[in-house]
């Protein structure tokens, strides 16, 4: 089982959208997959028409109180099931704080699902928190949408050296540009010259389009329903790239 995070310290950079698309993407290709949705805003679970509320929510799975397998739901899509979140995950950082009491760590929840699942793919709300360093911990990929900005190389360094401090083991970083307009300048330039000058930086950048915004009229990945847009094909270029690295 791999574990992959679509993780940024910067909200509104397409991390649930990436999760969402790879997600679909890696079940179409015959693997199994799990989708935590570990953002109290429950975009993902929505994305997926998942019934967000569990029994005792995030607070009893990190208690060892509800078993991850009964707060596990199917979706639409074959192979893709989904953990969803709910407002209690606002506390999700209180609940990890090992000090206070004796608590789960992400990475052990989830080895309890390692027959059960070929991929995790982790859909994190943007942070640097206790909850960020669990989820650093226990991946062996982080994905980070970067946005096209004269900061996006202050941002990659940031997020190197944040993954690089966490204890334990560590994940391998594959960042990508998010939300590229090539008709800007520094889009261009930015796509020109980010991937080639840095292994941790895809190939593959996600185009802006507003088809992709529509995913939340579609409430399904943009990958499922106009598999040919530029966008769509962006996200399976970006999935295969994910998928060499994991090996
Ligand atoms: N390639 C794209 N082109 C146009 N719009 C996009 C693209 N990717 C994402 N968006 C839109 O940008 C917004 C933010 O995307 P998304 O929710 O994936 O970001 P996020 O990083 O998960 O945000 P948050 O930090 O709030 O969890 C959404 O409205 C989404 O539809
Ligand atoms: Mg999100």
């Amino acid at each position: 089982m791999k574990i992959i995070a679509s993780y940024s310290i910067k909200g509104g950079v397409g991390k649930t959208t990436a999760a969402a698309n790879l997600a679909w993407l890696a079940a179409a290709d015959g693997r199994r997959v799990l989708l935590w949705d570990l953002d109290p805003q429950g975009g993902a679970t929505w994305l997926f028409k998942v019934k967000a509320k569990v029994k005792g929510g995030g607070e009893a799975l990190v208690a060892g109180k509800l078993d991850m397998a009964d707060a596990i739901r199917s979706s639409d899509f074959d192979n893709l099931d989904v953990l969803p979140s709910d407002f209690s995950y606002r506390n999700l950082d209180l609940l990890l704080d090992a000090e206070k009491k004796p608590t789960r760590t992400l990475g052990q929840l989830l080895d309890g699902l390692s027959k059960k699942y070929d991929i995790v793919i982790l859909d994190c709300a943007p942070s640097v928190s206790l909850v960020s360093e669990s989820i650093v911990r226990a991946a062996d990929l982080v994905l980070a949408p970067v946005m096209p900005s004269p900061l996006s190389m202050r941002t990659l360094d940031q997020l190197r050296e944040f993954i690089g401090d966490t204890k334990g083991k560590s994940p391998k970083l594959l960042a990508f540009l998010s939300m590229v307009d090539r008709r800007r300048r520094l889009h261009k330039d930015l796509v020109d010259e980010l991937p080639g000058s840095r292994p941790d930086v895809a190939k593959t950048f996600i185009p802006a389009a507003s088809a992709v915004e529509q995913m939340g009229v579609h409430r399904a990945p943009i990958v499922q329903w106009q598999p040919r847009s530029a966008a769509a094909i962006a996200y399976q270029d970006l999935w295969r790239e994910a998928r060499k690295r994991l090996k």
